[in-house]
């Protein structure tokens, strides 16, 4: 089976902890894990089909400074025949008119790009004001992919995390744990 690329970027290590627990669940085979502040180039995404990516939010609306220093890249990338799921980090309470704003941003290249974006997930049980990651589907809010706050509501990530993820296997087509 080819890997699934695993991209994050993270200031402070919160990231960086979701991405050993996705480590965990999913098994270290299945995965290429690439840290965005070693990456040069787009040649580690034009490798892999299946792509996870990590984003913080930092600064009112901004993407991780790792992330941010790729994107006009990330903008050459063509996505297609790609899925592609993404999970956010941010809070909701400190900052909560760009709540994982990081998401929408990258999201919305990926969609423009060709590829499909997987891992869509419900805004209910979140209290922000406003989002770039926000999608509206049949009168159902989305974010463009996984929410996570750390900040605040750290008692949820792991069965967010497990739901998404579930989700998110069956949209690539594989099981979870499956190598
Ligand atoms: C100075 C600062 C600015 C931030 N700006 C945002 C923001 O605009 N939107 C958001 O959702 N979260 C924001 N956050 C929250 C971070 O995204 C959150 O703490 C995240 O867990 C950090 O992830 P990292 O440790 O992987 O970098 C900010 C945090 C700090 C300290």
């Amino acid at each position: 089976m080819n890997k699934i690329g695993l991209f994050y970027g993270s200031d402070t290590g919160c990231t960086e902890a979701v991405v050993a627990k996705i480590t965990d669940i999913l098994g270290e085979e299945t995965l290429d894990i690439i840290d965005m502040g070693a990456n040069k180039g787009t040649e580690a995404f034009e490798k892999h089909n299946l792509i996870l990516i990590g984003v913080p939010t930092w600064y009112d609306g901004e993407l991780q400074s790792d992330w941010d220093a790729f994107f006009e890249e990330f903008q050459t990338i063509d996505f297609s025949g790609k899925t592609v799921a993404i999970f956010g980090l941010g809070d909701q309470v400190g900052y909560g008119e760009y709540f994982v704003d990081g998401i929408g941003m990258l999201g919305n290249v990926v969609m423009e790009n060709g590829g499909q974006l997987v891992g869509l997930w419900s805004t209910d049980g979140y209290y922000y004001e406003e989002s770039k990651a926000e999608f509206e589907h049949e009168g159902q809010k989305y974010f463009l992919g996984l929410a996570i706050d750390e900040d605040n509501e750290s008692d949820l990530t792991d069965e967010r995390l497990g739901g998404w993820l579930a989700q998110v296997m069956e949209e690539f087509g594989l099981e979870v744990g499956q190598g």
